[in-house]
């Protein structure tokens, strides 16, 4: 895979300049890298962002590896240095102020305009922004007492020009081990891809996680059922990113299959052989254990000192024939790695306040695995605020942007009545 990022030493050749001076740009911030041990890198989207800032730099010609990004092509793309240059001259009012932390705040406003005002204070602060903003559909959606939730009136290249501006201002909000999920359906979702490649770069897409939302369908048409939706899953910096590694619990089922024995005091268990292919030619493991050699052609998996433990500890089988196996217990077993198909399934628009709410044990996930105690967690399309309530509950600092004004009372009502303290603002422009 091709490396997506510049060294000093390929800096300071490209542009015919000493170490010392790129070591400069980026001590006084001119440049973003990123430390990774000892030395910086410096993703190429920066060093591009750097080359149009230093207008005489940007004369010298450039011939550096680029990472295999594709582009959307369409009227209206807003260049990057734009979208990313000034900021906005809103200013946030205090509406509710319930706690005198600087984070856990709701702000009501158009997300652009204050991620722009924010991106000095966020730059580089968020280990994890998850969204689920409108997919392009053209449509309304109403909430269960049949009032207009929010409209998702910007549809084609519209709704792609207005995701990847507020992209870009997400990207510059992630720390480097940060990361972002976006969710989206499938008919918008491959174009939203490429958006995501340009803006993140392609080495640094971690998944596309197909998310099966509700029942099977069964409508009468020439079609398959359409029962499952994305997340795109990049990091700021692939491999660097925060990811805990959550395993999901065996099913009853998989626990029947995987340990069929029963043990009348300590459940289900399975046996394993004690060898393992290639004999020892003269260690403690290819010798003799309770009068036993291992079979031809194998050796004893475990020391003999150690098998001898296993054995003292009940850990060892025998059987008729006098053969040992180990034992191994179902509630030893460390859960299964997490796969790209998750089913969390939403629950209809009767059962929850906000229309296209989201499943709180998915958001669960997503969490757990891509943040620590701590980390600041960002929701700039967040609805009924459940990623919000998810991060509080989890012992994460967080930030939450809508502007609907049925979101901010979902907001509102939901973390009153799970005791969660808010600062709530609105965004107000001055442009
Ligand atoms: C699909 S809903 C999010 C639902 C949410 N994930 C939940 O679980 O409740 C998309 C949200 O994006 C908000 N939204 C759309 N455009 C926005 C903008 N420019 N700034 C802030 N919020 C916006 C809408 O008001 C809506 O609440």
């Amino acid at each position: 895979m091709a490396r997506n990022f510049l060294t000093i030493d390929d800096i300071a050749e490209t542009l015919g300049i000493t170490r010392q001076t790129v070591s400069k740009y980026i001590r006084e911030k001119e440049l973003n890298a990123v430390k990774i041990n000892k030395s910086y890198r410096v993703p190429f989207r920066d060093f591009e962002l750097f080359l149009s800032r230093n207008a005489t730099i940007s004369e010298v010609k450039v011939d550096f590896r680029r990472s295999r990004n594709c582009q959307l092509d369409y009227a209206g793309r807003t260049d990057e240095s734009e979208i990313l240059s000034g900021y906005s001259a809103g200013v946030l009012q205090e509406v509710d102020i319930q706690h005198d932390q600087p984070w856990n705040q709701f702000i009501f406003g158009d997300n652009y305009l204050i991620l722009k005002k924010l991106l000095p204070d966020l730059k580089e602060k968020v280990d994890l922004v998850y969204i689920d903003p409108p997919f392009g559909t053209g449509q309304d959606f109403i909430n269960r007492d049949n009032d207009l939730a929010y409209s998702d009136s910007l549809v084609n290249q519209e709704f792609l020009e207005f995701m990847r501006k507020r992209l870009y201002l997400m990207r510059e909000c992630l720390s480097p081990r940060g990361s972002i999920y976006l969710h989206i359906d499938k008919k918008i979702g491959h174009y939203v891809k490429v958006i995501m490649d340009e803006v993140f770069g392609y080495d640094n897409f971690i998944n596309d996680i197909t998310r099966i939302k509700c029942n099977p369908k069964n409508f009468a048409r020439n079609a398959y059922g359409n029962y499952s939706d994305m997340i795109l899953f990049y990091a700021r910096n692939r491999d660097e990113n925060i990811f805990a590694g959550i395993r999901q619990p065996l099913s009853e089922r998989e626990v029947e299959k995987l340990f069929p024995k029963k043990h009348p005091k300590q459940g289900r268990y399975t046996t394993n052989p004690l060898h393992a292919p290639g004999e020892t030619v003269d260690g403690d493991t290819g010798k003799p254990w309770k009068g036993l050699n291992p079979p031809k052609g194998r050796h004893w998996r475990y020391s003999r000192k150690v098998l001898t433990d296993l054995d003292r500890d009940g850990l060892v089988e025998w059987s008729d024939t006098g053969n040992p196996r180990k034992i191994v217990f179902a509630r030893d077993h460390k859960g299964k790695k997490i796969q790209d198909v998750w089913e969390f399934k939403d629950k209809g628009l009767s059962y929850v306040s906000y229309p296209t709410q989201k499943n709180h044990e998915m958001l669960r996930q997503i969490i757990l695995n891509s943040s620590v105690a701590n980390s600041l967690v960002m929701d700039c399309f967040a609805g009924s605020g459940g990623t919000l309530q998810m991060a509080h509950r989890l012992g994460r600092r967080w930030i939450g942007m809508d502007n609907s004004l049925k979101s901010l009372d979902a907001v509102k009502k939901a973390f009153a009545k799970a005791g969660i303290s808010c600062n709530y603002y609105n965004f107000v422009g001055l442009d």
